[in-house]
């Protein structure tokens, strides 16, 4: 008899998990959770849902942050990792190589663009960003790295230091020298560092996935044509706008671009393992591993790995199967159509915007209403960027809908949704938004009470969300 059944394990100590996380991994987020009222025991996931432990049923407007597109257990990826769990392979022999991967990496260069010609794997978003500045580095033999204000491609130390975001930068010092901060959209900004001639890689998400920015039409041809006249590569993150989010396979697509290096993770293996990818052109993949002494100058234990591959592999197969990708696009288009309209309608509300399945809310002062005036100012002088979390609550509590404020000092909601998403669904998201700003016209007394909660708990800088 085995001593552990994962099963009886869930069911015996499934309502644990706060008290588990508060003891042995990070208390801070716990006070989080609870001080905003986010702290369910969570004990099932399915498609767009997930399911507490009393049964209660949650639209996750997060997604995982992405990693769920083909939805939460997805059971056609999920039969797979079964069939591949009873092959036993023969994974990671590490002196040899595998068919699982091979055949990843053949997928994934099929979709994309016929100048990609290599794929380097890894097994995050950030691992990705680290392997691309690597690659980029050696193959030009320049050092400085060009990144967007605003930024995110992850918190290791090189992503960091391309972080256009400096409070998540406060404190790690000093970081990598050589990074230099462009706005995004600005060309003449990037043109004047490239002129210096010293730049290895332009780094840019297609979609800044923080604040869901979307460029101005032309701003990614020039800044490609840029890089080249320059020598410069352009490195596109996508690793929150590829495999599907924008509508279409990669973000890329929508302005026919030959970027250098794309950074793949998130949603590649259907969020049931770790994963990362890096599709390189040939010329710079030859450039770095250049002789058989340099054939494994960059690599990483588990990148290769039988189970992310067989993930990948059958999270592609889903994505096609179940033309994912088109209601990608399908579900963003009519999300947007019914969520525009709020800017009109309310006052709070500065802008709605998206790209797919990444979309994003933006809030503003109120100019009327006393009692919401008088709940801005509370809430945001505790600290500034707290006001949408008046929105995040009551989604969550009275609707049942998870989302987030997406980052420090932003009065921005951003979601994620799966794919799989029913349209019955977005409707009831857009609708809730609308009640949900309709109360912060005259605010209720609880929300009153609430704002001063999270006032006073941020004061002492415990609510803030990543
Ligand atoms: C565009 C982008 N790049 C990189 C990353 C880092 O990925 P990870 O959290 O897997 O390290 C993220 C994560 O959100 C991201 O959105």
């Amino acid at each position: 008899m085995p001593s552990l059944d994962v099963a009886e394990l869930l069911a015996r100590r499934g309502r644990e998990a706060l008290r588990l996380n508060d003891r042995h991994v990070n208390p801070q987020f716990g006070r989080v959770l609870r001080t905003i009222g986010f702290d369910r025991a969570w004990a099932r996931g399915e498609g767009a849902h997930l399911i507490d432990a009393d049964g209660e049923r949650y639209l996750d407007l997060l997604g995982g942050y992405g990693v769920f597109a083909v939805g939460r257990n997805n059971p056609a990826v999920r039969a797979q990792l079964e069939r591949f769990l009873a092959a036993e392979t023969a994974s990671l022999p590490q002196m040899g190589v595998t068919t699982l991967a091979g055949v990843l990496a053949e997928e994934l260069l099929r979709r994309a663009p016929a100048h990609l010609g290599a794929v380097v794997f890894t097994n995050s978003g950030a691992e990705s960003i680290e392997t691309a500045l690597k690659l980029a580095r050696a193959a030009t033999g320049r050092g400085r790295i060009v990144h967007c204000d605003h930024g995110f491609h992850g918190l290791t130390l090189g992503a960091l230091s391309i972080n256009g975001n400096d409070d998540f930068r406060e404190r790690f010092g000093p970081l990598l020298p050589g990074t230099t901060a462009v706005p995004f959209g600005d060309l003449d900004a990037l043109a004047r560092e490239l002129r210096r001639g010293d730049v290895a890689a332009f780094v840019v998400e297609p979609v800044q996935g923080k604040t869901v920015r979307v460029p101005q039409r032309d701003y990614l041809p020039a800044a490609q044509e840029l890089c080249r006249r320059h020598g410069t590569l352009l490195i596109l993150d996508e690793v929150m706008t590829g495999l599907g989010r924008t509508g279409r396979f990669l973000a890329l697509e929508h302005w026919g671009l030959e970027p250098d290096l794309v950074t793949l993770s998130k949603a590649l293996s259907g969020g049931y393992v770790p994963i990362g990818a890096v599709l390189a052109t040939r010329r710079v993949h030859a450039r770095v591993f250049d002789s058989m002494e340099r054939a494994v100058v960059h690599s990483s234990t588990f990148a290769t790995n039988d189970l992310a591959a067989a993930a990948g592999i059958a999270t592609l197969s889903a994505l096609d199967d179940e033309r994912l990708v088109e209601r990608a696009g399908r579900m963003g288009a009519l999300l947007l159509e019914l969520t525009q309209p709020l800017v009109e309608r309310h006052e709070v509300v500065r802008e709605v915007r998206g790209c797919g399945l990444m979309w994003a809310i933006e809030l503003q002062p109120p100019s009327g209403g006393l009692a919401s005036r008088g709940l801005w100012q509370l809430v945001e002088r505790g600290q500034p960027g707290l006001w949408a979390q008046l929105l995040t609550v009551p989604l969550f509590d009275r609707h049942q809908i998870l989302t987030q404020v997406s980052g420090h000092h932003v009065n921005v909601v951003r979601v994620l949704p799966p794919y799989v998403i029913e349209e019955a669904d977005v409707r009831r998201f857009a609708s809730a938004l609308d009640e949900v700003l309709d109360g912060l016209r005259r605010p209720p007394r609880a929300m009153t009470r609430f704002g001063l909660t999270i006032a006073r708990h941020s004061a002492r800088g415990v609510a803030r969300s990543r």
